[in-house]
């Protein structure tokens, strides 16, 4: 088995996550539990920012904070020195709530309402990161009517395609993402940009796609930014002070996933922007990440407690538990693989291969198929692993199933830092029916 951060097993078979042991945070919170191993964040966060220090390159690592967003998770990354990237106004306000510094906050997003673009001119946000003509536009109408100068990135679409699952691909020409580089328009916007006197264009941005093994894709997308970059200083003068590669470094979920070491998709970049800069005597600019899942992903725990069973005869075995596709949708959406252990039977030999059921109401809410386990009861613990990143944050109330709770541990300390929703969270937003028109019917 696995272990990921500062999970341990002790000597009676227990998993030990921050050095607590899964049995006493279930009997503390409950489950379904997310648990965030707070030393594995850190220690992502510093490997990020360590690298581009050991380049001398000037950077920013901005979380992209869609991967899990909760007030007490941005004032971590804020502690780690980090940036943040926020995709809505409901990803500012919770930067609000947890008094992230402004200047560090970068806007994205392909179709930000005028409410969130005024909320972020507002807030004076360090960046936003301009997705198509409309956005432009609007920014400009709003900066002039305000009189308010914005920094700002162009999205572009280099038309890289990386090796991932389909919906989770945004750097091909055909994206809803970005303005496309081949056709033109990423030329036209900046060529618009520049003569808005409340702009100041720091450069351009791109994000290739998400769970990448390979570092090809992001040399590839960095040559052809910087190709790009070159050809407008000549035509534009225009000197960019920053390159954003954007995120999706790829994780270990399962044996199958061998992922490279975060600090190689740094090496790779920096090493492609040093070398294209010097052969065209060009500035190297800041160079910005934004990195989510490979930040959170593996800190993140999911606990659960272990239900009924099903067992057919030389067909399967269902294991079902307390959670399902309403904490965890990825393998419902995504045919998403994890592994997972019996977090209190961790000497007990394996002995069947069986399938976990989550609590829903549909068939496809399976969240591992044919895993090996030990003989499991009602009551026993399933930890399933590197549930941190696209967990909580695409949690949902189908079935009207409450959102289970956020801890963090660390150093053999514990913290609630989401509670659980209860039922009237439920029908919090719930109206009473009303007759509104007379009628006989029955
Ligand atoms: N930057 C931009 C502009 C993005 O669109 C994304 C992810 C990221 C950064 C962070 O990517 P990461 O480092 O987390 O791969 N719900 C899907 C993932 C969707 C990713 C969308 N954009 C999943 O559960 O796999």
């Amino acid at each position: 088995m696995h272990l990921y951060g500062t999970q341990q097993v002790n000597d009676n078979g227990q998993l030990l996550i921050g050095g607590v042991k899964a049995t006493e945070l279930v009997a503390s919170y409950g489950t379904p539990l997310y648990v965030y191993d707070v030393a594995l964040v850190r220690e992502r966060a510093r490997g990020f920012l360590n690298t581009f220090q050991h380049h001398g390159v000037r950077a920013q690592v901005a979380y992209a904070s869609k991967a899990f967003s909760s007030v007490a998770m941005f004032q971590l990354v804020e502690e780690e020195g980090l940036s943040l990237d926020v995709v809505s106004g409901g990803e500012l306000y919770t930067a609000v709530v947890a008094d992230f510094p402004r200047e560090r906050i970068h806007f994205h997003g392909n179709n930000k309402s005028t409410e969130e673009l005024m909320f972020a001119l507002n807030e004076r946000i360090g960046c936003f990161v301009v997705d198509n003509f409309h956005e432009l536009d609007r920014l400009e109408q709003l900066t002039r009517e305000r009189n308010q100068t914005i920094s700002i990135l162009l999205r572009v679409t280099p038309g890289v395609e990386a090796h991932t699952h389909d919906y989770i691909l945004t750097g091909q020409e055909d994206s809803k993402f970005g303005f496309d580089l081949k056709n033109g328009q990423a030329e036209e916007a900046l060529s618009r940009a520049l003569q808005v006197p409340t702009f100041e264009v720091l450069g351009i941005h791109s994000h290739i796609g998400s769970q990448i093994f390979e570092t090809t894709g992001f040399s590839v997308a960095a040559h052809t930014l910087l190709k790009a970059l070159y050809e407008w200083r000549e035509t534009y003068g225009f000197q960019a002070r920053v390159l954003n590669l954007g995120g999706g470094f790829g994780i270990r979920y399962t044996k199958e996933d061998e992922p490279i070491p975060p600090a190689e998709y740094v090496n790779e970049m920096v090493e492609v922007i040093k070398s294209f800069c010097g052969s065209h005597s060009m500035q190297i600019p800041e160079v910005w990440i934004e990195p989510g899942r490979s930040l959170v992903g593996d800190a993140g725990t999911t606990l659960y407690t272990i239900g009924s069973q099903k067992d057919i005869p030389n067909v399967r075995r269902y294991i079902a538990v307390d959670g399902g596709m309403s904490d965890n949708l990825r393998p419902a959406l995504y045919d998403a693989r994890y592994e997972a252990c019996v977090a209190n039977k961790l000497h007990d030999q394996t002995e069947q291969t069986v399938s976990i059921a989550g609590k829903c109401c549909e068939s496809g809410d399976m969240l591992i198929w044919d895993i090996p386990l030990p003989k499991v009861e009602a009551g026993d613990v399933l930890a399933v692993f590197c549930t941190g990143a696209y967990g909580y944050s695409m949690a949902n109330n189908y079935n009207r199933i409450p959102r289970p709770p956020v801890i963090f541990v660390e150093n053999g300390h514990h913290q609630l830092v989401v509670k659980r929703e209860v039922y009237e969270d439920l029908v919090r937003q719930d109206q009473p029916y009303v007759q509104m028109t007379t009628h006989t019917g029955k």
